[in-house]
């Protein structure tokens, strides 16, 4: 019975993404808080707003360590300090997810302050409506959503050990983009729908190409999580917020399953909402070969090495 109507929420798209499928989810099955964390060591990025500031306050209350990335220092520091209040204050961390430059530095001071890393949290993101490009030349969403992602992620491989976790927020929205080799969008014609949606593919087709490439860890894990009431959607998309408001989730409530990810047991690679696995298909020709993940993994690599600009 569980099944059947998870799957019926699932087929509906707006009662899965939405907080009724947080909401009946949660209490079909008896949902428990995750377990204590204490001393875990976490690098979160975009932890300052929405999505991100939920999952930190919820690894904090459970004993986790953190470091908190974000663009906006007063409203960072603001933020740690909320969190301070109720476990270890977090560090915050004032690093731009599009210049790598900045990652890269963000990373390492991360990992002197935790003194290693745990779990790697890929957060930070923003669905923009102008093209402008990094300080490394590219295209700012795929900068922030998958090349920093990258990065961190091949960072974090190379400090943590087969007990390490990198988790990355991907989006609902991905299901409408096939997956593509070249993620560069042009300036011309530019649809920033367009080009989060195809960073948010490229999001879960890596996760899958990392843990194919890992087999005995660290475990990595892509989630989306469903409609959430956030400043990010306030500013990026209001028409939709007006028309869904009532059943948009909490940032609370779109955290849960990346809080969960962090210590569940559970197979490598997968693609999760709601505590479960979900398809990564859901459009019509939007499939891909193996190859073409292959693919986009050695030109993300050479893009983050510098080799491609
Ligand atoms: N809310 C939803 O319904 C929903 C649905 C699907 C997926 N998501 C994903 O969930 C994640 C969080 O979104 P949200 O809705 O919580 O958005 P949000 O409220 O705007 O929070 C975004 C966080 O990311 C940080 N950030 C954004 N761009 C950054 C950059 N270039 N460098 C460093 N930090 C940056 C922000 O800090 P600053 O403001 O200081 O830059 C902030 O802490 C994103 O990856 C988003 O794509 C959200």
């Amino acid at each position: 019975m569980k099944d059947l109507i998870d799957s019926a929420l699932e087929f509906s798209v707006a009662g899965s993404f939405s907080r009724i499928g947080y909401w009946t989810r949660s209490r079909l099955e008896g949902w428990e808080p995750p377990p204590g964390l204490a001393g875990r060591r976490i690098l979160l990025t975009g932890g300052s707003s929405g999505v991100g500031l939920a999952a930190a306050r919820m690894l904090n209350e459970a004993g986790a360590r953190l470091v908190v990335t974000g663009r906006d220092r007063d409203k960072l520091e603001t933020a740690v300090d909320a969190l301070g209040e109720v476990g270890e204050r977090p560090l915050p961390l004032v690093a731009d997810s599009s210049d790598l430059d900045q990652v890269r530095a963000g990373f390492d001071r991360a990992v002197a302050h935790l003194g290693g890393l745990d779990v790697l949290i890929n957060n930070a993101g923003a669905l923009v409506d102008r093209y402008r490009t990094t300080p490394q030349g590219y295209e700012q969403t795929y900068a922030v959503h998958v090349l920093s992602s990258f990065v961190l992620t091949e960072q974090a491989v190379g400090v943590m050990g087969p007990e390490g976790r990198v988790l990355t927020v991907s989006s609902g929205g991905m299901y409408s983009q096939s997956l593509q080799t070249d993620m560069q969008a042009g300036e011309k014609d530019f649809d920033g729908v367009r080009a989060y949606a195809k960073a948010k593919r490229a999001q879960v087709a890596l996760t899958q190409e990392w843990a194919r490439r890992y087999p005995e860890g660290p475990f990595f894990a892509v989630m989306h999580p469903g409609w959430a009431d956030t400043p990010g959607v306030r500013t990026s998309l209001p028409t939709f917020r007006r028309v869904t408001g009532p059943i948009l989730r909490t940032p609370e409530q779109g955290a849960d399953t990346l809080v969960w990810l962090v210590s569940a047991r559970v197979p490598s690679g997968r693609f999760w909402l709601d505590r479960r696995e979900r398809t990564v298909l859901r459009v019509p020709g939007t499939r891909h070969s193996d190859d073409v993940a292959a693919q986009l993994w050695d030109r993300v690599a050479a893009d983050a090495a510098g080799l491609s600009v």
